[in-house]
């Protein structure tokens, strides 16, 4: 995406120096910092604190960590302890865990002087698969828009749920890549954007991304998207996914879930825009098996943002000794999802559709 006239991705090899290279999430909105995963250490800490997120960025820099580790040591054990580092770090994006499987799968059989390489090319070219993947979802998901402004004739409020956007992937976003296209179609367009407590990623990235577009958007606290679909200020709602399962059950940001029922009472249709790389074929009912992460209760407790002197603080909102738990992911029952939109097609939530995509 163009951001200050230059065209900005979220990871990126740099040949020159061979250097991985990321925007540090972090400080979004207010700063935009690159910053160079060297080490080990430092791809682990990128996904785990968050400098990278949303579950397709988090496999493609797991793919980078691959390469990264074997350049400190292509030993089979070492690459192994280091897949099994990484896919630690954040446990319910299945995306990680397919972008570490996948490179295994490809360099089983390989001799140690093309192993660099070959796993280089891979992420690189898993790198781009992902551009194309985001832009082909978004092809599909216009479709989805275009149909329902030919029958509405004016502007189509659609209301999404932390960030699906280009931060959240290399290039287009899942979720948000169809608004991007109907944007390019000249199809009038408002967003409502989940403010997504605790770490706020809808008021932090999704909103800038947005502003950055020229799309006109407004930014709501997380409980307010039932009374707008009541309203009928609502005429779809797109979220992305963490992991869906076989069935069509949907985990993602906590808080998605919520959104589905009210949208189901108010009968509005709910998307959720699913690479295949973030579907688990192997496991079949999201509720119980697909594993929660929990992070740290002081993303709850306390708040982050600029303050009156123009630096970025954190403020704490609780009382002392107040007890806090933080789940960070929620999953939605495929019966209140409309549809899945995958770079290969608008498909039913269900085990047959899904595995067609396989
Ligand atoms: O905790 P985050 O910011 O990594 O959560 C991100 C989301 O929940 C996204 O909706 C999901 O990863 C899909 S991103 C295209």
């Amino acid at each position: 995406m163009i951001v200050k006239d230059k065209h900005l991705t979220t990871i990126w090899y740099d040949d020159s120096s061979d250097k991985v290279k990321i925007i540090d999430q972090r400080l979004l909105p207010h700063e935009i910092k690159f910053v160079e995963l060297n080490t080990l250490p430092d791809v682990c800490f990128a996904i785990q604190e968050m400098q990278v997120r949303g579950a397709p960025l988090i496999g493609i820099t797991a793919a980078y960590g691959m390469y990264i580790a074997a350049r400190e040591n292509s030993d089979t054990n070492y690459l192994k302890d280091a897949s099994i580092k990484l896919k630690n770090t954040r446990p319910t994006a299945v995306n990680l865990s397919w972008a570490i499987d996948y490179i295994f799968s490809k360099i089983k059989n390989l001799n140690n002087d093309n192993l660099l390489n070959t796993i280089l090319n891979l992420a690189n070219q898993m790198r781009l698969d992902d551009i194309e993947c985001c832009e082909a979802i978004g092809e599909n998901g216009l479709k989805l828009i275009k149909k329902l402004y030919e029958k509405k004739q004016s502007t189509i409020n659609i209301l999404t749920h932390c960030n699906a956007g280009w931060l959240a992937t290399v290039d287009w976003g899942t979720a948000l890549s169809p608004i991007y296209k109907a944007k390019r179609n000249d199809i009038p367009l408002h967003v409502w954007v989940d403010e997504t407590r605790p770490r706020n990623q809808g008021f932090n990235l999704t909103s800038w991304e947005l502003i950055n577009e020229n799309i006109p958007n407004t930014l709501i606290v997380d409980n307010v998207g039932g009374h707008l679909m009541q309203h009928s200020k609502v005429d779809l709602c797109i979220t992305g996914t963490d992991r869906t399962s076989s069935n069509g059950d949907v985990c993602n940001k906590i808080g998605t879930y919520l959104k589905a029922l009210a949208a189901n009472d108010n009968k509005i249709p709910f998307y959720v825009a699913a690479p295949i790389s973030s579907i688990d074929f192997e496991i079949s009912n999201g509720v119980i098996n697909i594993p929660i992460e929990e992070r740290s209760p002081d993303e709850v407790s306390y708040i982050e943002g600029k303050d009156e002197f123009n630096n970025i603080s954190k403020v704490k909102i609780i009382p002392e000794n107040a007890k806090c738990i933080n789940y960070a992911f929620d999953v939605t029952p495929a019966k209140y999802i409309t549809k899945l939109i995958t770079e290969k097609g608008i498909v039913e939530p269900n085990k047959d559709s899904i595995n067609r995509l396989k």
